[in-house]
């Protein structure tokens, strides 16, 4: 029996959807406990793309069984788009899918308030995806949220929009000159998807543990990565959930002792989407060259990735957090015409203004693990190692003897730099387009 958590190591899009559906096969829940529609998750089965943002992808294998946990924020009407287009494809989605009573909503004014905000912060900002995320988790924090289980008591939920609208709209028309929101026509639409949402709607946390309890097999699915975890991410350029493994235990209901293990997904390369700081950016043809090959375009708002070189400083941090018992490398085709290829080993920190806390304060200093000032770190500069590239393809290797010397070098050099397994190694989008090399949802066997 194996509990596994599949979390993002870097500012997520790290490849998750494909290794999720691939370690799904051996798995009977797949849960999701964090964040919400500002994922998207890409999977490609015989040629034909899915791509979810907020169903765990377990969604598309059949007999399997899928749980939105507390953790999530829910869009009902996304949430209803998303079941809606994959029954439209011949997916079925009906007693397969469990959504937390709990899970709090968004509501139409946390996207109106994100909006208004980002607009506010001018440059300074977060360059969120305007889902409405990031207001529904204060309304959590701030006690004012409404929850999947309000939707099934009119009463409450009518009195929950009109309590929460009188600040809200106070707020918009005063403090942005926007335009107030009608709690009537919030409240008639939201009982609308009510109707539609109540079947599927679940103590979950019970519901997980008599499945653990029974020795079934659960794959927790995370979205974004560590690097946007609101505690242990670049914040405030964050998203405002915990996506590292922490958010299982708090976003299902399951202890930590239940965990059996847990796999990072790392890609080959990094990308970061919306602003904050990225050490090893490459704003030149070299960057562009990975956006084209890697199709690094946001699954939830078309946006262009910002794509740059590995970074063992921030892989570093995710493995202290995560605990991360092995790798799934993701994307490695991608590098396959390059003549070099880099890792970012540390950064060198120039300070001039005194800023570093560290003992050479005043000096220049080298990092080898996150700084936490953000002045700190968008004026650190990588520090390389130079390895040689392969300038062959690899796409669709699915055993490890057949990769190019040199690819083979760089899983080398990762394993021996971060001292922890490469466990999977994908080599294109395809779900047979990987080279396996222990499936953790199958026990400690290692297949070299
Ligand atoms: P929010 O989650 O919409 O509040 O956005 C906060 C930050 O997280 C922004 O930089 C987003 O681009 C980023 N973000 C949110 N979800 C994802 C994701 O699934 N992949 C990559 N970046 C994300």
């Amino acid at each position: 029996m194996a509990n596994i958590v599949v979390v993002g190591a870097q500012w997520g899009d790290e490849g998750k959807g494909k290794i999720v559906d691939m370690l799904t096969e051996n798995a009977d829940v797949i849960a999701r406990y964090q964040g919400g529609h500002n994922a998207g998750h890409t999977v490609v089965i015989k040629n034909k793309k899915y791509v979810l943002h907020l169903i765990p992808s377990g969604i598309l294998h059949r007999g399997k069984t899928c749980i939105i946990g507390n953790g999530v924020v829910i869009d009902p009407g996304a949430l209803l788009e998303e079941i809606r287009g994959l029954r439209h494809r011949g997916i079925p989605v009906g007693r397969n899918l469990f959504i937390s009573e709990s899970a709090h909503v968004i509501m139409p004014y946390h996207i109106a308030i994100e909006n208004k905000s980002e607009q506010a912060r001018g440059l300074k900002k977060i360059g969120t995806t305007g889902r409405g995320i990031g207001p529904a988790y204060v309304d959590k924090m701030a006690r004012s949220g409404i929850r999947m289980i309000d939707l099934m008591d009119s009463r409450v939920f009518k009195a929950k929009v009109k309590a929460n609208l009188s600040e809200v709209n106070y707020l918009l028309e005063r403090r942005y000159r926007a335009e107030k929101i009608n709690p009537g026509k919030v409240y008639s639409k939201y009982m609308k998807y009510a109707e539609a949402l109540i079947p599927f709607i679940a103590d979950t946390g019970v519901l997980i543990n008599k499945f653990m309890d029974k020795g079934k097999d659960v794959l927790f699915e995370g979205a974004q990565g560590t690097l946007l975890d609101v505690d242990h991410g670049t914040y405030p350029f964050v998203t405002s959930s915990s996506a590292s493994v922490g958010g299982v235990c708090t976003g299902l209901g399951v202890a930590p002792t239940k965990i059996d293990g847990v796999l990072a997904v790392v890609k080959a390369y990094t990308t970061r989407v919306g602003g904050g700081p990225f050490p090893t950016e490459l704003k030149d043809k070299l960057g562009k060259l990975l956006r084209l090959r890697g199709g690094e375009y946001g699954a939830t708002t078309g946006r262009p990735r910002r794509c740059g070189w590995l970074d063992a400083v921030g892989l570093r941090h995710a493995i202290r957090i995560n605990g991360f018992s092995g790798i799934a490398l993701t994307k490695l085709d991608v590098l396959d015409e390059l003549e070099k290829i880099k890792v970012c080993v540390a950064y060198r920190y120039e300070d001039p203004y005194k800023l570093c806390s560290c003992s050479r304060k005043g000096r220049a200093c080298n990092f080898t693990d996150i700084p936490h000032n953000n002045r700190v770190l968008e004026g650190c500069k990588p520090l390389y190692k130079e390895l040689s590239g392969w300038k062959r393809s690899t796409r669709g290797i699915r055993r490890l003897r057949d990769l190019p010397k040199q690819a083979r070098a760089y899983v080398d050099y990762i394993e021996d730099l971060l001292n922890i397994r490469v466990d999977v190694i994908s080599t294109g989008a395809k779900r047979d387009e990987v080279i396996v090399l222990r499936n953790p949802m199958k026990g400690k066997k290692r297949y070299r």
